[in-house]
């Protein structure tokens, strides 16, 4: 079973903020709040797709005086995508994100404003020096790495955090309800990370909680 790649950024943006019911920021805030992101750390979103999360992340990061205004609005286009062999910045960028669709990294670059560092990537390949972030986050992408290469998007986040730096995955799991289950079957079968591949990447588990609707969320610590 190979990547779910998503090419469709502008249909997958608008089918996002629909499927959150106007509740998306709410609920992405959520998720920066539980990775305990601060003022000062440098943060890299694993599949960032249109750069939402990374949007939000860089808010919670910014220092106090300099919080960027609310951008869910995308600005005009930029052609210029960097790809992953091209050189890594230094350690000033704060935000980076990475996704093998060109046309999601395009999207990324609009809505994030300033130094954010959005590359066309895999989560299993990471063109990032080791120790590079203080903080790896992710939501529902690890569902669309391949099973067999998800224990290696691991040890790249282990690899390119400092020690003691956190990652924190956010994705779908399985409806307690039948009827929820039978449904929305995409994804829900199964957690795509648990406690034993994470221990295995070198992670210790931090904390799991649940959001609305249908996320679990895991925060871990590279060890
Ligand atoms: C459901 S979208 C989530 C996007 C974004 N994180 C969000 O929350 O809106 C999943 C993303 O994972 C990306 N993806 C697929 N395979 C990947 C891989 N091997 N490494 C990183 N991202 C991947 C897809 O291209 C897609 O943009």
């Amino acid at each position: 079973m190979s990547d779910v790649v998503i090419r469709q950024a502008q249909l997958y943006d608008l089918s996002a903020a629909a499927v959150f019911l106007g509740q998306r920021r709410r609920i992405y805030d959520g998720i920066v709040r539980h990775s305990q992101a601060r003022p000062g750390e440098r943060v890299l979103d694993l599949g960032t797709g249109t750069g939402y999360l990374a949007s939000r992340v860089a808010r919670a990061i910014a220092p106090n005086d300099q919080v960027p205004a609310p951008n869910d609005e995308v600005p005009a286009p930029n052609d210029e995508v960097p790809g992953p062999n091209d050189e890594v910045p230094g350690a000033d960028s704060r935000v980076a994100g990475v996704d093998p669709s060109p046309t999601m990294v395009r999207f990324a670059q609009r809505r994030v404003p300033g130094d954010a560092d959005f590359r066309v990537a895999r989560a299993q390949e990471l063109p990032f020096n080791d120790a590079s972030f203080d903080l790896v986050v992710s939501c529902l992408a690890f569902h669309h790495i391949s099973p067999a290469d998800r224990p290696r998007a691991l040890s790249e986040a282990h690899r390119v955090l400092v020690p003691g730096g956190r990652l924190m995955l956010a994705d779908l799991r399985r409806p307690r309800n039948p009827v929820v289950r039978t449904v929305f079957r995409h994804g829900l079968h199964e957690n795509p990370v648990d406690d034993e591949q994470v221990a295995a990447a070198g992670f210790e588990l931090i904390t799991r909680a649940e959001s609305w609707p249908l996320l679990q969320l895991m925060l871990a610590r590279r060890v």
